[in-house]
């Protein structure tokens, strides 16, 4: 939930329309992340300073617009010209912040945009990701202080909070107060979560960057670099300040970054990373109580650069129209990707097996447990489910399914013989992250099913398995869900590889699984069916979508890709609760989807098409190839047939067409698909 961004160029000659370039495509790549309003913050005309050290010395220029990043750009291009700004202008130094938001205090509208400002002057500017918790009583005892307030967001009691801190040190005698002692102390009055940057012309060419929750990464690209050379902190330095050219970059996720270089830090908690005069320093409160009560002091830390796995064509549409178009299409390749190396396929006297590095070293521990809890949210949540009935036959330990936060609502009973594992492909969503936190309180083995290296899920849980399914920006998750599906049969056939009842059945899931891209890659060959299928349902008000066993997941998975995209009303249903009360709402007039494809739930499937055919029902049913006859033999119905695989899998096959019924659907009734109204990607705040 909001993107945030910075450039800074040292010992660099960049023109201004350069830097404003690296802003705006920094704030395309995250715009998955909320697009609602944006802003930028750059340095004002070095023709207006004369000292050209510093050019940023005096007031930076602020733009702040609602909509998405191309109305910034836009509004931006117009104020230039309105102003007279010179594009062409060079900056050796030059330090950009940049923000992209999906709204949680304020309507979209410039005042509510970031960078927020510390008042007239704008002495302190800030992006900010997360939420501030305890911002109302921060704002009060600041508006005691004479500070007014412009906008309805949590974010703008930071910068003043900034401001307060400088002018009281300075009020003080202290005229050399650091930019990072300054937000140390602004560090230590928040509460709630935040990645943070701030920019101040008290403190020209530098920026700092600091996280207690909310993702945030540091890139670093040396011109004229030793590509040989290893960086590593030292005292507090792993770029000693030299004259060398370099740009740094800072944002809430890697796919701003990739572009420019693959050499990153992901911040910790609680640091602090002061870009300064070409170096990096980065300090860090030695406790949380340290923080809070303002007794110890920040101590400086070493950490090491890491190289980013990813490639700029991941985070590029390349022939397609649209993200989620492109990632509903190379699952054959993303579902490759999740196995690879992970299932050994044995040999004459070797059975089939798989291995998770991440859960080896736990399996004991968890094959003890009294309960395995499932938890997460919308379609990582969905993913679990579609995993629950494996899992329950392979490891015969009970399993129960937890959303995040009605677990948190709800403190549920979580104990020490429980584990507890987490599935949620960004890795950062807030109502995860406070269940895993009460999970691990609670003594709990914490497992974490996440598609991002390094996120706050991946770090906070015991041991976990990465899914693999590179970057996904659409915002309607697609190839992360079945990738998850996958990763999860994998767990569960580690978790059982040890009971040799079941030996059979699990060489038959790894058949399967091998086989499974091959699979999905047929199921996508329904493209130009499901196109017209859409056609039909365009002007439809709502879509019912019965599934159970395996598929009450896929049922549930695939009404909330269709309601989320294309805005149509669609709703998942157990279809053995069908004559519990749905049933009611059935007519010749609303469409209503029948998962029916082979397994155990087939003819219990058959009865509730003969049932719904009875009451005239508009049928769609997804059935097994060679099954359109005999589903259509009491009524008519629409079949869509998908090839058959092992039962378990079923539902990464079957959620494929109505994916895919989701995006042609929403494309035809004319709505954004990669980023639906009110949504975000990765939802930091509760
Ligand atoms: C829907 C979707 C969401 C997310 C949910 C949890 O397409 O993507 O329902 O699944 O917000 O997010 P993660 O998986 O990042 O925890």
């Amino acid at each position: 939930m909001c993107g945030i961004f910075a450039y800074l160029n040292f010992h660099a000659n960049k023109e201004r329309r350069y830097i404003l370039e690296v802003l705006f495509n920094g704030l395309r790549r995250l715009e998955y992340r909320g697009y609602d309003s944006a802003g930028i913050a750059i340095d004002d005309s070095l023709s207006r300073h004369p000292n050209q050290k510093c050019p940023s010395s005096s007031p930076p220029l602020v733009f702040r617009q609602a909509g998405n990043i191309e109305s910034l750009v836009n509004s931006v291009n117009e104020e230039v010209t309105n102003i007279d700004l010179n594009l062409d202008e060079v900056f050796y130094f030059h330090a950009g912040i940049a923000h992209t938001r999906w709204a949680t205090h304020g309507e979209p509208a410039p005042r509510n945009s970031h960078p927020q400002s510390s008042g007239p002057g704008d002495d302190f500017l800030v992006v900010h990701n997360g939420v501030i918790t305890n911002y109302e009583v921060l704002k009060e005892t600041l508006v005691r202080h004479g500070f007014t307030f412009e906008s309805d967001t949590d974010t703008e009691v930071i910068p003043k909070l900034a401001k307060f801190v400088f002018d009281k040190a300075n009020e003080e005698g202290e005229q050399t107060v650091s930019f990072c002692e300054v937000v140390f102390e602004v560090m230590r009055h928040l509460e709630g979560a935040y990645a943070l940057i701030f920019k101040s012309w008290h403190y020209p060419n530098e920026l700092i960057a600091c996280k207690r929750g909310s993702p945030l990464l540091l890139g670093v690209k040396e011109l004229n670099e030793d590509k040989n050379k290893n960086h590593v902190f030292k005292d507090a330095h792993f770029l000693s300040k030299n004259e060398h050219p370099k740009e740094f970059f800072l944002s809430s996720d890697p796919h701003a970054l990739v572009e420019h270089t693959k050499k990153v830090l992901v911040i910790e908690d609680g640091e602090v990373v002061h870009l300064k005069d070409g170096g990096v320093s980065i300090l860090k409160f030695e406790n949380e109580r340290g923080r809070r009560n303002g007794l110890s002091r920040p101590a400086s830390v070493e950490r090491a650069l890491s190289v980013l796995e990813m490639e700029v064509e991941q985070i590029n549409k390349g022939k397609y129209d649209h993200y989620m178009q492109k990632e509903i299409h190379e699952q054959p390749e993303s579902l490759t990707t999740t196995m690879r190396g992970r299932l050994i396929r044995g040999g004459s006297r070797k059975p089939k097996t798989v291995l998770l590095g991440g859960l080896k070293d736990h399996l004991k521990t968890i094959r003890r447990s009294r309960r395995i809890v499932f938890i997460g949210c919308g379609t990582s949540y969905n993913a679990a489910l579609a995993s629950r009935p494996i899992l329950e036959e392979l490891s015969g330990i009970p399993v129960s399914m937890e959303i995040a936060s009605d677990l948190w609502d709800r403190q549920g009973p979580i104990y020490r013989e429980d584990t507890a594992v987490f599935v949620s492909q960004s890795g950062e969503t807030a109502d995860t992250l406070l269940a895993l936190d009460y999970a691990r309180d609670n003594g709990a083995l914490c497992v974490g099913i996440t598609n991002t290296v390094g996120s706050s899920i991946a770090r906070k849980t015991h041991c976990g398995v990465h899914i693999n399914a590179g970057a996904e920006i659409g915002v309607a998750s697609t190839k992360a869900y079945t990738s998850q599906i996958v990763v999860m049969v994998m767990v569960a056939l580690a978790i059982g590889s040890d009971t040799i009842s079941s030996q059979t059945r699990r060489e038959a899931i790894i058949d399967g699984l091998l086989d499974l891209p091959n699979k999905v890659r047929e199921v996508l060959k329904l493209d130009e069916e499901m196109k017209d299928l859409a056609q039909l349902l365009i002007d439809e008000q709502s879509l019912l979508v019965f599934g159970r066993g395996y598929n009450y997941a896929t049922a549930l998975e695939g009404a909330l890709k269709v309601k989320e995209v294309s805005l149509m009303h669609s709703e998942g249903i157990l279809a053995g609760e069908m004559k519990h009360g749905p049933l009611a709402l059935v007519d010749e007039n609303l469409p209503i989807a029948v998962i029916a494809t082979r397994d155990a739930c087939f003819s219990k499937q058959q009865s509730v098409i003969q049932q719904l055919h009875a009451r005239k029902g508009r049928l769609i049913v997804m059935c097994s190839k060679g099954d359109a006859a005999s589903v259509s033999s009491s009524g008519s119905c629409r079949a869509i047939e998908v090839p058959q695989v092992e039962d378990c899998l079923q539902p990464v096959v079957n959620i494929v067409p109505l994916q895919l019924l989701a995006y042609h659907l929403t494309v035809l009734r004319g709505h954004n698909v990669d980023q639906p109204r009110n949504l975000a990607k990765s939802v930091t705040t509760q």
